[in-house]
């Protein structure tokens, strides 16, 4: 078995160490709550946080309206872990870091992730405060969690033509309609960061095929497929992107508009869930 840092084995340790706090229940789904989004830890039952400090291999979350912390519990009476927070790689992180969450799950048993995240948006009809739901990405990270030695259980060239569950999506605007959510859906671009875009990378975007640009995600789906994850996911269009927009863009922007549509989003998570 490899023994890289953000690898298999580290995972199987960090997962040894949450059951211990958290209990052996395996999750029905692995959640990762984006920038705003970590509201949905208080619709879980019977939580149990672990900051993420005290997970073996994790480092601590630093980005505003992220806790930072793992939640073990039920959800629509389905057990579940929550991840608020996640790491990004404009901090600083390999993406092999950024996707390690996912393998933690995984090695907690779940056999679905859920990934949430704050986003500009760039399909012109979009507006702030828009749930999309994520049907493909493009990774203009230019990194990939995969580059090294093969993981045990992993897919050496992993297929790529459908990281997103058709399945899971069609549950997804299933219940978004049940619950009177106008879904967006589209392709989710993950750049590096930290900067926000400019206007004429927002319009490159646009061009290549994104519908909606943030930074983070990709890594974490990428290790989801690897290891045979079934994925879905939903972007909060906290923005209109960078020369749409008619101010200048903020991380506050973003998180008064999580804010906003917090009920909705989280509504929406616990239905999916209780579907699984
Ligand atoms: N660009 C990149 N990341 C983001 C944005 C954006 O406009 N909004 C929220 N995260």
């Amino acid at each position: 078995m490899s023994d890289s840092a953000f690898g298999v084995a580290a995972a199987s340790k960090a997962a040894d160490a949450i059951r211990q706090r958290i209990g052996s229940a395996t999750p029905i789904a692995g959640i990762i709550l984006g920038t705003g989004l970590g509201g949905l830890a208080q619709r879980i039952a019977n939580p149990i946080d672990v900051p993420f400090a005290e997970v073996p291999g994790f480092p601590s979350a630093t980005v505003v309206g992220h806790a930072g912390k793992l939640i073990g519990g039920t959800l629509s009476g389905r057990p579940v872990v929550a991840l608020a927070g996640r790491f990004h790689m404009y901090e600083g992180h390999d993406a092999a870091l950024a996707g390690f969450p996912v393998r933690v799950l995984h090695a907690l048993g779940a056999p679905t992730l859920f990934v949430s995240n704050a986003a500009g948006g760039i399909r012109r009809t979009f507006r702030a405060g828009d749930l999309m739901l994520i049907r493909d990405h493009l990774n203009l990270m230019f990194r990939n969690p995969l580059i090294g030695p093969l993981e045990s259980g992993d897919t050496r060239f992993p297929d790529m033509s459908a990281p997103y569950d058709e399945e899971l999506c069609a549950q997804l605007r299933v219940h978004a309609a049940q619950l009177g959510i106008q879904l967006q859906e589209g392709v989710y671009g993950g750049l590096l960061g930290p900067t926000y875009e400019t206007p004429t990378e927002v319009r490159m975007l646009a061009t290549l095929g994104a519908d909606a640009v943030g930074m983070s995600t990709v890594p974490e789906v990428i290790v989801a497929r690897a290891i045979g994850m079934r994925v879905a996911g939903i972007s909060c269009i906290t923005n209109l992107a960078s020369g749409i927009s008619p101010h200048p863009l903020s991380h506050a922007e973003v998180i008064e508009t999580t804010t906003r549509v917090a009920a909705q989003f989280e509504s929406l998570v616990e239905r999916f869930v209780g579907g699984l």
